[in-house]
């Protein structure tokens, strides 16, 4: 297995482990925050997923294995630390990583989260963020077991007499 920023032109593989995600997500428990994301790869996901080819502060990482197919991915980029009052330095985030099913629980999402962290810290960056959907309790563990540390959480509420 080979350990590698993603190239141009990978950018429809890293949308569809977007889409992928969704997928794994809607088989568990019913989540109504998950409703409105894609589930197919759109225009939208394929240029987001393209900026982490192109953009300086953004990275994608891919796993390629041996028969030279991708099979898994990790998204990142710099931004400022959701930290309340924004008193730390900017924070490497996470923002998606995939491995498909048949190369799970073989240390994949380690190796890449690895790659992630030395390209931020390449950049300065001291600590790094990822969130998660609340009911997707696989990335809870997951991302604990790989050492984050949940911190802060977010709340949502629907209110009337909105105005277009
Ligand atoms: C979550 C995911 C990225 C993990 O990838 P992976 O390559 O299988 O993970 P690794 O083998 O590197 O395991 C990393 C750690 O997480 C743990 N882990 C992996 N899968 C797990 C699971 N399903 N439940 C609980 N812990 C799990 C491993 O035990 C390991 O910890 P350890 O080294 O202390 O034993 C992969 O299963 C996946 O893509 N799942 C579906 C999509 C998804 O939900 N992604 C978003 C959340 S991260």
């Amino acid at each position: 297995m080979i350990i590698r920023e993603a190239r141009s032109g990978e950018e429809a593989f890293l949308a569809e482990a977007c889409v992928q995600i969704v997928k794994f997500m809607r088989q568990g428990e019913q989540d109504k925050f998950i409703e409105g994301f894609p589930a197919e790869v759109t225009g939208d996901l394929l240029t987001w997923a393209g900026s982490h080819l192109t953009e300086i502060d953004r990275v994608a990482f891919v796993a390629e294995s041996s028969d030279g197919h991708c099979v898994a991915c990790i998204l990142g980029h710099i931004e400022p630390s959701s930290l309340p009052m924004a008193v730390s330095d900017p924070s490497g985030r996470v923002s998606v990583c995939w491995v498909s099913a048949a190369h799970q629980r073989k240390g994949i999402a380690r190796l890449l989260l690895e790659a992630l962290q030395a390209w931020f810290a390449k950049r300065g960056i001291t600590h790094l963020e990822v969130a998660y959907m609340t009911k997707n309790t696989v990335a809870r563990d997951v991302w604990s077991q790989l050492g984050f540390t949940p911190f802060r959480t977010f709340a949502y509420k629907e209110i009337d007499g909105a105005s277009d």
